[in-house]
């Protein structure tokens, strides 16, 4: 294996994170006993959240199970967790406890928060990020992701706007925000939705350039699960708790939206922004196609959940990973 690799200059032993949502919810023991176990592992960086500002009991709680549904036969994972979390003040309290299981394993800290409709309903989502990022940065946490993939709230007409990653106004208004209030070098990433339509697709050379222009984003992560999808059993009935059954869609089966994504941006960000490739990595085989194409680095959650022991998952993908890389 390569001797360092790194996002946003934050040095890593192995080219793997693990994907937000991993250890996040409101159980803060469970979380850092996940934190302990991935910080044993090879694993090249901690992700934490994703954070909302205000806590969030997720829908679990309000629909019952299940919220989260994996199908082994056809590769796919479906969730509608509803980004449960303890909330952005609870964070930066339990925050500094991650930090130094990171730290003394060399590991940077990621910490993942996401504008919501949850609570606080008359802060835009641009204000809720700033809300949030403004203390991470204080406490010093090595990198932070915005995660730009979640329904935005336009309270003003009572209206929702589209997912933020898919509405260029809110892109454009974020990343200034961002220049303007954090500068350069700020460590600070975004995660972004997949885009799938032609009329998504058409967003990404824009949506690039203001990137390219902002010098407090460092990174980006691609992609998000992909949105309202739908599993249901054989009977045709949904799966999912939630009203319309709808979850994001991610798992082995969308390797190939992950991969076209990761292209995408790589065209357009001509390497001055890292990119951290996610949707459908579960082998180390998969992960060296991501970082041979010129991933930073590769990331996932079904690899972990799908697995008794975390730790292993890490060390067998990196074992053959190392098979792959070039
Ligand atoms: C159960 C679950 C929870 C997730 N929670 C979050 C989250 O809180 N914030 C976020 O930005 N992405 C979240 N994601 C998306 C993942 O971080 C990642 O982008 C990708 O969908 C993982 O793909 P994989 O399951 O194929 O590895 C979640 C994914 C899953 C499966």
């Amino acid at each position: 294996m390569t001797e360092s690799y790194q996002i946003a200059g934050r040095e890593m032993e192995a080219p793997i994170i693990n994907g937000a949502g991993s250890i996040s919810g409101i159980n803060i023991a469970e979380m850092l006993e996940h934190a302990r176990t991935l910080a044993a592992s090879p694993i090249g960086g901690i992700k934490i959240g994703s954070f909302t500002l205000e806590p969030s009991v997720g829908n679990e709680a309000q629909y019952g199970y299940p919220v989260y549904y994996h199908n082994s036969n056809r590769g796919e994972t479906y969730n509608s967790m509803g980004l449960p979390n303890v909330g952005i003040e609870e964070a930066i309290r339990i925050i500094p406890e991650f930090k130094a299981i990171a730290q003394q394993n060399n590991k940077p800290l990621i910490v993942s928060v996401s504008p919501s409709s949850i609570g606080r309903e008359s802060l835009e989502s641009i204000d809720q990020i700033e809300a949030m990022t403004t203390p991470l940065i204080n406490i010093g946490v090595d990198l932070i992701v915005i995660n730009t993939s979640c329904p935005n709230i336009v309270v003003a007409k009572g209206d929702r706007k589209p997912i933020m990653g898919y509405d260029g106004e809110s892109m454009y208004d974020l990343l200034e925000m961002l220049e303007r209030v954090y500068g350069r070098e700020a460590g600070i990433g975004l995660k972004l939705p997949p885009y799938m339509t032609t009329e998504q697709q058409s967003m990404i050379p824009g949506l690039a350039q203001y990137i390219l222009h902002c010098e407090a984003v460092e990174f980006i992560i691609t992609a998000n699960t992909i949105p309202n999808q739908v599993p249901r059993d054989e009977t045709g009935n949904n799966i999912l708790s939630v009203p319309n059954g709808m979850g994001g869609m991610s798992g082995p089966a969308t390797s190939g939206i992950g991969r076209e994504q990761l292209e995408l941006w790589l065209n357009h960000l001509h390497s001055k922004k890292d990119v951290v490739s996610m949707l459908g990595i579960n082998s180390g085989k998969e992960l060296a196609w991501r970082v041979n194409r010129g991933a930073s680095a590769g990331g996932g959650v079904t690899f972990l959940w799908e697995s008794d022991d975390w730790g292993s998952a890490v060390t067998n993908m990196l074992e053959e990973y190392i098979q792959y890389e070039e």
